[in-house]
């Protein structure tokens, strides 16, 4: 199974750019591109959150046509700049639930279990008990089948301070893990909001942020104050396999042009 996980996109109203000149819509089309032209397809691509900008239905419609132009299916999860009940409603077959937080699963051969962090308009995020709980359950009644949880905001410091104060609140970071630490079949837990890749050891299993579709967070583990750049926009693509487990690989988008070693 190959899951690919896009993040951040960040999609406003067409013809509008954000912070001052990024053209969010743009970047997304490429990296759409980028992922219809894997071989072999993805079964499943990932969109862990930040979906738009400001949660607005008018976004969630421009988001919705953006992605019309993907073959691969696709599953949505709510970041921080998200409104779940706007964009369940925009995409009602694409996002988890038909009222409150956006929690499910997608069966297959690599479970994914999504998880709805997003408190808008607030930036960090949290998860309730009746989640973890929820979570907790969930994880319990498949104990043999490998399993990605999804969750926006990543559950541990980065060390970039300015989105370390917009991260998962303390006490729902430290009730992710102990549900995790108790169901070892969880191969990753992924996440996005850093716009960037970062990897971390976390309850027992492997937790990492993916890279935005867009604008980069600037890595600056100083004190600096928060800044983005240009960096090369790209993707994560998780394979599952039987024999192989869980691989995870990073993947610059655009057209390289692979030339042949013979
Ligand atoms: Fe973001
Ligand atoms: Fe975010």
């Amino acid at each position: 199974m190959l899951l690919v996980q896009l993040s951040d996109p960040h999609i406003v109203e067409p013809g509008e750019r954000l912070l001052g000149g990024i053209d969010t819509a743009r970047f997304l089309r490429e990296a759409i591109e980028h992922v219809n032209r894997l071989d072999p397809q993805p079964d499943l691509v990932l969109l862990t959150g930040d979906l738009v900008n400001e949660g607005r239905p008018e976004e969630y419609a421009h988001l919705r046509e953006l992605l019309s132009a993907l073959h691969a299916p696709f599953h949505l999860v709510p970041g921080n700049h998200d409104l779940t009940a706007a964009l369940r409603a925009a995409f009602p077959d694409h996002v988890h639930g038909e009222a409150g937080r956006a929690d499910g699963v997608i069966d297959g051969p690599l479970r994914v279990v999504t998880l709805d962090s997003s408190r808008y308009p607030e930036p960090g995020g949290s998860l309730d008990p009746e989640q973890l709980e929820w979570l907790d359950r969930t994880l319990g009644a498949a104990p043999d089948q490998p399993t990605v949880v999804a969750v926006h905001h990543p559950p541990f410091a980065t060390g970039i301070a300015h989105m370390d104060t917009m991260a998962l609140d303390a006490g729902s970071a430290a009730g992710l893990a102990a549900v995790i630490a108790g169901h070892p079949q969880v191969e990753r837990v992924l996440s996005g909001h850093l716009h960037r890749h970062i990897v971390r050891r976390f309850a027992g299993t492997i937790a990492m942020t993916a890279p935005g579709t867009a604008h980069a967070v600037n890595l600056d583990l100083g004190n600096g104050r928060a800044a983005w750049n240009h960096e090369p926009p790209a993707l994560l693509l998780h394979l599952w396999t039987p024999s192989g487990g869980v691989v995870t690989h990073l993947e610059v988008i655009g057209d390289h042009h692979p030339v042949s070693f013979v």
